[in-house]
């Protein structure tokens, strides 16, 4: 398009986003997504989440990440979204007041003072300018935006197109780079319910706890060097210690909480000049990271020995 015949608003979402989102070669076979996101992003992710994403995208759905605290959905959501777009995806982080001039944009109370409500004084916001620049989008944490909010984004996603009637113009999703990841946390009783018509519109996948294997192979990933300090008995009785918690604990531990305690424990080591990780070590840093809610102190400290 030349510079001259653009949309004032196209431009605008160029001019302002253009610079700040990262670029890079999209990816967008699930066997090449499973590797780049394990080589690149360091995220193990089950072949599932990556397969059903894809083929939704395809078929230009949006797709609903739920599961427990910790799981990867909003990492692992805004990985597979930059590797799908070649955009790094722009993130909502929902809240009960998040409405449609926070999401698709609103007016320079002072510009539109003096110039009216018109291009000029009109602030794109992310979900414009992700469906103008082909980016994706994820919204985190769904359950926390009122209704009101869930049917406009509705909307916007089965039409594909979003009309700002103030200035009487539709933009039109014209590329298959816009797509849509909602992660919500069902287990958070704090939490809303999501409406029929928003499930009927999603495809939901859900996440699950990673099997030891698999969060052996993220210990190993995210330590890197460090993890020679461990061995593996330590690190099965980490990865055995978590997996009780999970499930008889208040505070469940997320993959990042395992990840914590065993590299504080690797270190712990370290500055003590051992080269191995004992258990007291692994105990040590356990009552430092496994620690958050009073109600499960006497669990954590039988299941820490
Ligand atoms: N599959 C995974 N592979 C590697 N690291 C992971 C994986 N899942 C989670 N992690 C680690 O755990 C951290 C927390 O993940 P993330 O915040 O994405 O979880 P979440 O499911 O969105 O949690 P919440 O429900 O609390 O928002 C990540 O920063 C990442 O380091
Ligand atoms: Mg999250």
């Amino acid at each position: 398009m030349v510079a001259g015949s653009m949309d004032p608003i196209v431009r605008k979402v160029y001019d302002i986003y253009g610079q700040v989102i990262e670029a890079r070669q999209p990816v967008r076979d699930p066997e090449g997504m499973i590797r780049a996101l394990r080589e690149e992003f360091k995220l193990v992710v089950k072949p599932y989440v990556v397969y059903l994403t894809i083929s939704a995208f395809i078929n230009n759905r949006p797709v609903l990440y739920e599961g427990p605290p910790g799981t990867g959905k909003t990492e692992i959501g805004e990985a597979i979204l930059y590797l799908w777009s070649g955009r790094k995806p722009f993130i909502l982080p929902c809240s009960e007041n998040y409405d449609e001039y926070r999401v698709i944009g609103d007016f320079h109370p002072a510009i539109a003072m003096s110039k009216g409500f018109n291009e000029e004084s009109f602030i794109p916001r992310p979900l414009l300018a992700g469906l103008i620049m082909e980016t994706g989008v994820l919204i985190d944490e769904i359950r926390r935006s009122s209704e009101e909010f869930q049917n406009l984004l509705l909307d916007i996603i089965d039409k594909r197109r979003i009309i700002i009637p103030e200035l009487k113009r539709v933009y039109r999703q014209n590329g298959s780079g816009f797509q849509v990841v909602f992660t919500s946390n069902p287990y958070d009783i704090a939490q809303g319910e999501l409406s029929d018509a928003f499930l009927r519109r999603v495809v939901r996948i859900e996440f699950q706890y990673p099997s030891m294997e698999e969060e052996y192979e993220i210990v190993e990933l995210k330590l890197g060097g460090l993890s020679s300090r461990l061995s593996d008995t330590v690190i099965f009785k980490a990865l055995e210690a978590v997996r009780k918690l999970r499930s008889k604990a208040v505070y469940k531990p997320g993959i990042s909480d395992t990840v914590a305690w065993l590299t504080l424990t690797a270190l712990l080591s370290n500055i003590k000049g051992k080269s191995k990780a004992s258990e007291e070590e692994l105990r040590e840093a356990g009552r430092a990271v496994l620690y958050k809610n009073p109600e499960d102190e006497e669990l954590v400290n039988e299941i820490l020995g």
